[in-house]
């Protein structure tokens, strides 16, 4: 049921790092990306796969994890991702405006991440790194822009949904148990017109 995955399909941070990810999984990930829709089909997004160890760990360090945890920095060794799909502009291919190609990159992470899920692979977009500093790492040539990097693993924590409640708290947390929340607006408070039933 397509709900369903949506609404499990969450943003995990801690993984089985031991347990790698099957190339298979990985490029039928990327394939579903692949087939989203794109502003004037430009489809001007690539992708690059690090799941090599030495770069797993030199990239991870670049990377800003989970702001509103202020206390936690970050996946420990072992339950970092064994996997991550870095999203490039392919600066020659773009054709319109800039917001097109984020609206794109939305699109395309979305059918990455609902597949990954469905193979019950759950992952994290990060946007918070520098892309020079990425891409000099991955020694990505400037033909390309790293937008957004997706950590990718089996999950080793769980994710529940809640509702904002009456003080508009949007920020993630996590209880003693370690369970991570998430709370999402009622439908009620962002359908302006709901229609009558
Ligand atoms: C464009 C974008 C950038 C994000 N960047 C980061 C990031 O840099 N670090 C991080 O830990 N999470 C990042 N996230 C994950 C969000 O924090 C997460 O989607 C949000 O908390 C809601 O959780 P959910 O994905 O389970 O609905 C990003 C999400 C999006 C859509």
């Amino acid at each position: 049921m397509i709900r369903e995955l949506v609404r499990t399909t969450r943003t995990v941070r801690r993984f089985q790092e031991q347990r790698a990810l099957d190339p298979v999984v990985l490029r039928e990930c990327i394939d579903c990306a692949r087939l989203g829709g794109s502003a004037r089909n430009a489809q001007t997004l690539k992708y690059m796969l690090v799941t090599e160890a030495g770069q797993r760990q030199a990239l991870f360090p670049l990377l800003g994890w989970a702001g509103y945890l202020a206390d936690w920095p970050g996946p420990a060794p072992g339950e970092r991702p064994p996997a991550y799909a870095v999203c490039l502009l392919d600066k020659g291919l773009v054709r319109g405006a800039e917001s097109e190609v984020y609206c794109d990159l939305g699109i395309a992470t979305q059918n990455l991440l609902l597949a990954a899920a469905e193979q019950g692979v759950f992952g994290c977009r990060i946007g918070a790194f520098s892309s020079q500093a990425v891409q000099r790492l991955l020694q990505i040539d400037d033909g390309y822009e790293a937008l957004l990097i997706i950590a990718l693993g089996y999950p080793a924590e769980t994710v529940s949904l809640q509702e904002v409640g009456p003080d508009g708290d949007i920020r993630y947390w996590r209880d003693e148990q370690g369970g991570h929340h998430v709370p999402k607006r009622a439908l009620a408070a962002l359908l302006l017109n709901p229609p009558a039933l």
